[in-house]
């Protein structure tokens, strides 16, 4: 048999004429110019917006700008070794970060990386930290409390399973150790926690961590980290990647609560974000969609209905302001997307109120929904009494003779201050919370000097657990306060042991 030489070419030929390149041209870009953890990149004609590139040396990046002749991408991670004429590819996925139970336990950068120094993490389920939000008819309206363990806030501002509430205040007002109590606080409560620090020293962040792991609150809480010398990138995308990890719980029907601390940082990382990728600033220099920036990640909170399987996630969104601003851009961007803010003011934590939450400023939306029967009958007025005490006090000052009801107002209000506060990782159970209310709210506190109070409470708490446990358990099992003569009689009975101090 001989081989015809023409034959051979014609098939030769087909081949080619059938022959599809694998890369495509607009697969493969090549960077333009780069700097300051932006590099603009032409040829990359088919690029989705957010979607996943990779740069010569492995590092990747994140498509932000798609312009007519080149494509500005956000580079995260080091980018000293990626030069002009570099190749980038894309990847044809939108980012993404692993989830699942594994992650538990663990501290991890937001692209889902350990650097706990634990070891890898064996997850097999990622998902896409864009996604749009729960619609609205597969959600249920808060009703299931989300209990903190502080007096203050669950008394004055309760927190409802599936809630945003803001958290807002000055530098060092206790605003992170009202999120480490409230995880701390979960212990027991069938809720798995995130918490996401943004642009923290990692020394914070390392201390936060020991704490989390001292009190075993990390058998149910994963830490996600972009510490300040991170790029900018990353502390933006760091909330997402919480929340992300967040709903994949959520849609299998468990609790979760993130904590955001804080967006203030991530607003900024944003800012410069745009800054560098030429985006037109507005006001305070902030891009247009900073509003957005924030909606889109809360929105993502949520309290799934009955047939999504009743999951839910909180969000503990913090912004700090400066010399308690809270009418600053940020402040009220956010305060107008959440449910409620807590306002932790500085005055306050310096005259020792601790935690310094300002009543009058602090709301709930959500509110009495999202509080046991038991606690609504107790602290039902707390919050406008304790304002009104506020008001009340500063008059005081000046008026010399004051009226009797003035007067037990003003004893009334200075003992609740004194109940409201509280010492750092000491989580107190609603149950206890409740009695010590009762006390107060219902005049037994009254013959107690100011000074003695915080004493009577620690005292008196633990005189319940040894003496009448069976209050206790009443309270926690059926959400309802036992009969008021035998709460009544319990403190009459404490109150003639406990000696007052002179
Ligand atoms: N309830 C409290 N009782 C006593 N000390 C407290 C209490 N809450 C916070 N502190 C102390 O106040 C300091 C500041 O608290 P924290 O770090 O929570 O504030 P922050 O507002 O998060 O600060 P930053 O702005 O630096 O993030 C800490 O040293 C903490 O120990
Ligand atoms: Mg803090």
């Amino acid at each position: 048999m001989s081989i015809k030489a023409e034959e051979i070419s014609a098939l030769i030929k087909k081949q080619i004429e059938n022959y599809q390149s694998e890369i495509q041209v607009s697969d493969v870009g090549t960077v333009i110019v780069v700097g300051d953890g932006i590099a603009r990149v032409h040829g990359l004609d088919n690029v989705m917006a957010g979607e996943l590139v990779e740069f010569s040396n492995g590092v990747m990046g994140m498509a932000q700008n798609l312009e007519e002749n080149n494509v500005g991408i956000v580079i995260l991670g080091p980018y000293s070794d990626i030069r002009e004429g570099s190749e980038v590819r894309r990847t044809g996925r939108i980012m993404e970060v692993p989830v699942g139970e594994e992650l538990i336990g663990r501290v991890v950068n937001p692209l889902g990386q350990p650097v706990d120094g634990l070891g890898p993490i064996n997850t097999t389920k990622t998902r896409p930290i864009e996604s749009p939000a729960t619609g609205v008819m597969d959600r249920k309206s808060v009703h299931e409390p989300l209990q903190t363990g502080i007096k203050a806030i669950d008394a004055l501002v309760p927190i409802g399973r599936g809630q945003r509430e803001l958290i807002i205040g000055d530098r060092q007002t206790g605003k992170t150790s009202v999120a480490i109590d409230t995880i701390l606080n979960q212990a027991d409560q069938n809720m798995i926690c995130i918490y996401v620090a943004i642009g923290q020293k990692e020394s914070t962040v390392r201390g936060t961590v020991e704490t989390l792991r001292k009190h075993g609150a990390l058998d149910y809480t994963i830490v996600v980290t972009a510490s300040a010398s991170q790029p900018a990138p990353l502390l933006y995308l760091a909330p997402y990647a919480g929340v992300t990890m967040g709903e994949e719980f959520m849609f299998n029907g468990k609790h979760v609560l993130v904590v955001y601390d804080d967006l203030s940082k991530q607003a900024s990382a944003y800012r410069e974000l745009s800054l560098l990728l030429r985006r037109p600033p507005g006001r305070e220099a902030f891009p247009g969609d900073v509003f957005y920036l924030h909606s889109r990640l809360l929105e993502r909170a949520a309290k799934l209905n009955d047939t999504h399987g009743a999951g839910s996630i909180t969000a503990l969104p913090f912004v700090e302001t400066q010399a308690g601003d809270i009418s600053a851009y940020i402040p009220t961007n956010v305060i107008s997307i959440t449910d409620g803010q807590i306002f932790l003011q500085s005055d306050l934590f310096f005259s020792g109120v601790r935690p310094a939450i300002n009543a009058g400023l602090s709301v709930s939306r959500v509110g009495g929904s999202a509080q046991i029967k038991a606690m609504k009958k107790v602290a039902g007025t707390l919050r406008l009494d304790l304002a009104s005490f506020r008001e009340l006090e500063a008059f005081a000052q000046f008026g010399s003779d004051l009226d009797k009801s003035t007067q037990a107002k003003l004893a009334r209000g200075a003992r609740t201050v004194e109940v409201l506060k509280q010492d750092l990782n000491k989580p107190i159970k609603v149950e206890k919370q409740v009695m010590i209310l009762f006390a107060l709210t219902r005049g037994h506190l009254d013959s107690i000097p100011v000074g003695d109070i915080g004493r009577f409470e620690d005292e008196f708490l633990s005189w319940l657990d040894r003496n009448h446990q069976q209050v206790l358990d009443h309270i926690r099992t059926t959400g309802d306060l036992p009969k008021e003569d035998e709460i009544v009689a319990a403190i009459n009975e404490f109150k003639k042991s406990f000696v007052i101090s002179e």
